[in-house]
């Protein structure tokens, strides 16, 4: 039996199970989807060693940057952006793949559709997925500020739109949020930004998924901008681990 699975800790409900559980079954693909929950990162060549048929692994958090130094190879991307989410095992060697990146470069392109390919762009938080997305848009040849609650040298903060010399959003095409602000139960939560200067010109991306439609969505809903939530870039990431473990 094929087999493929989710390492990280804890783990709880999770979108892959359930994802690939129904696949298999739908598809009619004679294979299994596990969760394994790892104490340690140091566990997980043991698991590998004794998980006879293992395929493929999803990496969650904590471990998309500590199990690289298990691979044998990095694909170029994962790489650049510092962290692994797929792991594909073939013939006893183990490549590592970020399809996050895949999943939102993809999902982006869509949303953007027929319309001018932005010139800037803002990124709201700086961490795991975030890498993915400044990867993405460095390659769709898009500009970013990055905007942190404690930034680095030449990164934003929120405070930043909102003093004497102020940032302006008109700006930024495109808005990305990598922060977890609005997921449920907290879905009242939004970064804090001037929503007034959005037009109908601007493009704002949600990473968070649930809700469907998140507070930061809404506003831009309200300004007639284009919008889209995690959804896609979730079952993207998840479609291009397949891709990867039967390619
Ligand atoms: N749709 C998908 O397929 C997909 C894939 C991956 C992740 N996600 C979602 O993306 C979000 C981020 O995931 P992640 O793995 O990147 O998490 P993470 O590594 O914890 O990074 C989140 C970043 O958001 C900022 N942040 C955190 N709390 C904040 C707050 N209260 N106010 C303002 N900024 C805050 C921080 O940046 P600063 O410290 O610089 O402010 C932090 O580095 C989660 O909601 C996750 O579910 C979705």
């Amino acid at each position: 039996m094929r087999k493929f699975g989710l390492i990280g800790y804890p783990l709880g409900h999770s979108f892959s199970k359930k994802h690939f559980s129904e696949k298999f079954e739908k598809e009619g693909i004679e294979a299994e989807y596990e969760l394994y929950p790892l104490e340690d990162i140091e566990e997980f060549p043991v698991l590998v060693k004794n998980t006879k048929g293992l395929e493929g692994i999803n990496v969650t958090i904590p471990y998309k940057e500590s199990v690289m130094k298990f691979l044998d190879e990095v694909d170029e991307k994962a790489a650049a952006i510092g962290a692994v989410n797929t792991i594909k095992i073939q013939k006893g060697k183990l490549k590592g793949y970020n399809t996050d990146y895949l999943g939102f470069k993809t999902s982006l392109v869509k949303l953007i559709g027929a319309n001018p390919m932005p010139a800037n762009a803002l990124i709201l938080g700086t961490g795991g997925a975030s890498k993915a997305v400044q990867t993405a848009l460095s390659d769709l040849g898009i500009q970013f500020k990055l905007v942190s609650r404690r930034p680095q040298e030449g990164q934003l903060t929120y405070e930043d739109f909102n003093t004497s010399t102020p940032q302006y959003l008109n700006t930024y095409q495109l808005i990305v949020n990598t922060t977890p602000l609005g997921m449920t139960p907290k879905i009242d939560e939004l970064p804090d930004l001037p929503y007034q200067q959005l037009t109908s010109d601007h493009f704002l991306y949600d990473l968070v998924y649930n809700p469907l439609v998140t507070a930061f969505m809404q506003k831009g809903i309200e300004a007639k901008c284009w919008v889209k939530n995690g959804l896609e870039m979730l079952y993207g990431q998840a479609e291009a681990s397949w891709e990867i473990w039967n390619k």
